[in-house]
């Protein structure tokens, strides 16, 4: 094949060349793009109410939770972050405990209607803020993973082999019956 001159070497570096600059600037379109998307939501740290919180649940596919509850709980949240479009709450994450020890992170959840626009990592990071400045050296951070692949972007790992991951469900339903 005719080379022109050129060698393989500096064949190869246009190719290289090439190949990040395409990287790059796809990186900046989907950066770009990301953030447009971003700008017609809303994030605000504040409890979520009881009816948002429950709807936010069922619909992003989560249990069920029970109202009376909720309505005790959630005003015990340590944090709460919420992401609005057009003032209604489409998205949610939680963080409870007691907060210096213990740090549970509960409720993340984004309405599937807006999932895979990046508002998840958005409550993640606030989220993350929020620990960051409330947790010390010595503070357990965890959370129950249904998709692991979110959390592990944001540092958390398994818990395993160190310790095993235990959840209690005795307890007794509306007649007294223990569950298991
Ligand atoms: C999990 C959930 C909160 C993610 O929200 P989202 O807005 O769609 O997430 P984002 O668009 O911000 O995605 C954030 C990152 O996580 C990744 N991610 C999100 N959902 C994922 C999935 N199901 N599987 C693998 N990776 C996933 C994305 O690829 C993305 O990576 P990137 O930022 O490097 O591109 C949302 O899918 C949801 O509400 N699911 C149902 C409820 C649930 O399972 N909550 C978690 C309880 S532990």
């Amino acid at each position: 094949m005719k080379n022109y001159g050129v060698s393989d070497e500096e064949l190869l570096g246009v190719w290289y060349l090439t190949w990040v600059s395409e990287k790059i600037l796809i990186g900046c379109a989907h950066k770009f793009i990301r953030e447009k998307v971003l700008a017609e939501y809303q994030i605000i740290e504040k409890i979520i109410d009881a009816d948002n919180f429950l709807r936010l649940r069922e619909i992003s596919g989560l249990s069920p939770r029970p109202r009376e509850a909720a309505e005790k709980a959630l005003p015990n949240s340590l944090y709460c972050v919420q992401v609005l479009f057009d003032n209604k709450p489409v998205g949610m994450g939680r963080v409870v405990g007691d907060g210096a020890l213990n740090f549970d992170i509960v409720d993340i959840a984004v309405d599937p209607e807006h999932q895979g626009r990046g508002l998840g990592r958005k409550i993640m990071e606030s989220v993350m803020t929020y620990i960051k400045g409330a947790a010390v050296q010595g503070s357990y951070v965890c959370l129950m993973a249904d998709v692991p692949e979110l959390y592990e972007k944001f540092g958390f790992t398994l818990s395993r082999p160190q310790s095993e991951g235990m959840v209690w469900t005795g307890i007794a339903d509306e007649k007294g019956t223990i569950m298991e």
